[in-house]
């Protein structure tokens, strides 16, 4: 398979699982975190689906298209190595659905440049709450789901928050 047709499978698998993961939490309380902001698609298309949740949005590089730059008391800039910590001091376990996209594009060097990150996610997802990733986030509070229909295994990973 070429990369292009690679890119578009992945970007297919995403718009499958973010509207289905936005028709998960429906009724369930809770924040909605982006793990990425990059050029926006992905945020842009979470808040068309979920135009009354909060959703906070982690980014070091803050260089969005204009059009979906998040507002600002909404955007947390910086290191997550050091923003998430900090956002799980002062929230808690108060996401009802958090979306990992942030990815080199080569899983098995995310997992090690990203091995941090997992606990983190667990730290800030509330009991129950979907987490979505584009690699295999490996946390013994984060068990693995199975995914909707149209998502190939390995394209996505999706996961409920235990207790
Ligand atoms: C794949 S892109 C996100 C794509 C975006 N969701 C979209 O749909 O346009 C990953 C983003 O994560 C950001 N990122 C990577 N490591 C980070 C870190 N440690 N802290 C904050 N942001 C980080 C990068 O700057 C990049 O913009």
């Amino acid at each position: 398979m070429s990369r292009l047709d690679s890119f578009i499978r992945r970007l297919e698998a995403q718009r499958r699982i973010l509207d289905w993961a936005a028709a998960g939490i429906a009724g369930r309380p809770g924040l909605v975190l982006e793990l990425g902001l990059g050029n926006g698609r992905t945020y842009d298309h979470l808040r068309e689906l979920l135009p009354d949740r909060e959703i906070h949005v982690f980014e070091r590089d803050v260089s969005p298209n204009p059009a979906s730059m998040p507002p600002a008391g909404l955007l947390v800039e910086g290191d997550m190595a050091t923003t998430l910590p900090a956002f799980a001091a002062r929230h808690g376990r108060s996401a009802a659905l958090v979306h990992v996209d942030v990815t080199t594009g080569v899983p098995e060097r995310d997992r090690i440049l990203f091995a941090w990150l997992p606990e983190h996610v667990a730290a800030l997802a509330a009991p129950d709450a979907l987490v979505l990733s584009g690699w295999d986030l490996a946390h013994p509070a984060l068990v693995a789901i199975p995914l909707p229909d149209g998502v190939p295994a390995g394209r996505y990973y999706a996961y409920r928050r235990a207790g």
